[in-house]
This record gives C-alpha cells, sequence and structure tokens, in this order.
C-alpha cells in the first residue's frame, strides 16, 4: 500500500552536508501498526515529515497505492494529503479557539463534506474516545491526554490510508500515555488504518505489528 525505496536526505549546514537518512525501505501494508524507535537526532521526524509529503527527499521513491508522489506538485500532494495521510504530534496542535469537537470536524469542513456528516462522524469517534461528554470543550479546559485522544479523532476522522504519529504519547505520564496509545491501536485497527508511530517506549512498541530502528541512518528490523 505504501512502500519507500532508497530514500536519502541530508541537510546543507555550515560545516557541511549533515546526512540524515541514507537507503531509507519501509514496506508499509493496510492497517499496519509499525513502530519506528531510535536516539534523539537520528532523523526519525525528518522521515515521518518527508513520509507525510512535508518535506522531500533528495533521492528515493515514495509509493501510495502506486502513485510516485515524489512527481506529484504541490496542489496535488496538497488533496492526497487530505484524503490519505493524518498526523498526530507530541503537542495536540488543536486550534485553541475551538471546541473538541469543531477542531475533529474541521478536516472534513476542509474536504467540503456537510456539516451534518461530519458531527455525526465525530459524535461516533468522540463515544468511541470516551470523550463524549468534552465535545464542547476547547483545548485549554482538556487535560492533557484528552487533548491527545482529540487529536487523534481529527486524525482518523477523514478515514485516512495512513497516520504518521510522531512520538504522541511523549508528553504524558506512563498512565495517560498507555491509555491514549492503547485507544489510538484498538481505533486505528478497527478502521483497518496504517500507522507509522515514533516512540521511545520500548512497550508500546513491543505492542505494535512491527518494530524498525533508526540507526545509522537508515531502518534496522530487530533484532537491534
Ligand atoms: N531543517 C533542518 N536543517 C538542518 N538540520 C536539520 C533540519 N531538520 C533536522 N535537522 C537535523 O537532522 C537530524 C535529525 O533530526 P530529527 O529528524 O528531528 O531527529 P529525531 O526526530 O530522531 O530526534 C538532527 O541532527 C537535526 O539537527
Ligand atoms: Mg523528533
Amino acid at each position: 500500500m505504501f512502500s519507500v525505496h532508497n530514500l536519502n536526505k541530508s541537510f546543507p549546514t555550515p560545516q557541511g552536508k549533515l546526512e540524515v537518512l541514507k537507503d531509507v525501505n519501509l514496506e508499509v501494508f493496510q492497517g499496519d501498526f509499525i513502530a519506528i524507535i531510535g536516539e534523539s537526532g537520528s532523523g526519525k521526524s525528518t522521515l515521518l515529515q518527508i513520509l507525510g509529503t512535508l518535506d522531500q527527499a533528495d533521492s528515493g521513491e515514495i509509493l501510495l497505492d502506486d502513485i510516485k508522489i515524489q512527481n506529484l506538485h504541490e496542489k496535488k500532494l496538497a488533496k492526497l494529503r487530505s484524503q490519505h495521510i493524518g498526523f498526530i504530534y507530541q503537542s495536540h496542535h488543536l486550534i485553541p479557539e475551538l471546541t473538541a469537537l469543531e477542531n475533529i470536524i474541521l478536516p472534513l469542513l476542509i474536504q467540503g463534506k456537510s456539516k451534518l456528516y461530519a458531527q455525526q462522524q465525530a459524535e461516533t469517534l468522540l463515544k468511541q474516545l470516551g470523550l463524549f461528554n468534552r465535545a464542547q470543550h476547547t483545548p485549554a479546559h482538556l487535560s492533557g491526554g484528552e487533548a491527545q485522544r482529540v487529536a487523534v479523532a481529527r486524525a482518523v476522522i477523514t478515514k485516512p490510508k495512513l497516520i504518521l504519529a510522531d512520538e504522541p504519547t511523549g508528553n504524558l505520564d506512563e498512565t495517560t500515555a498507555s491509555t491514549v496509545f492503547s485507544m489510538m491501536r484498538d481505533l486505528c485497527k478497527s478502521q483497518n488504518v496504517a500507522v507509522i508511530m515514533v516512540t521511545h517506549s520500548q512497550s508500546f512498541a513491543n505492542a505494535c505489528d512491527k518494530v524498525y530502528a533508526l540507526k545509522q541512518h537508515t531502518l534496522s528490523e530487530p533484532p537491534f
């Protein structure tokens, strides 16, 4: 469904070229829940940004259902992102002026779906995530875990093929992180969405279908 071949990425710096990713290969099937672990600065966020078409590799190929995404122009990329890719970050990135419900329905409204349809979808998700009584709260009135669950709902509401999650539980205490991780995994499994999640938690990584480590600029499979 999603495949990455021989991806390379470097950044220019005053000291010369900084090689970040070298010869990265990855195959993702529908509904896969994949963890990527690796030390700080190893290039995990850079890799997710490139996979999410928000940054460009120097070379290599990324295919989403046989579409070569590096060949698409920005307008087509933006459409592909909005339809097929969801993002979850370490901090929730919710819009502070909007309620939880309004934040969740926004991606559907941007796609041109009706408000009624969007609200129905959001209410179903809010129930699944145990947040129904938080629908009218703004982010400032949500706990960290609740806000992250709202961010999960916002990422899945468009029924994307792929969700890219960059340390989605990194700001949460251990118990809350477990709740958010379990809900995210169950929801993505039930919707058959593939997920690539960067995490520093060995126990969450172990609970995923596959684990890769970003080491020496490339993705390696266990044993690490
Ligand atoms: N835009 C950029 N320009 C220059 N260097 C960058 C840029 N983005 C990231 N880097 C560098 O690339 C390396 C990998 O960063 P990053 O992908 O954020 O790592 P991780 O998410 O694994 O902590 C780091 O050394 C970082 O300083
Ligand atoms: Mg990072």
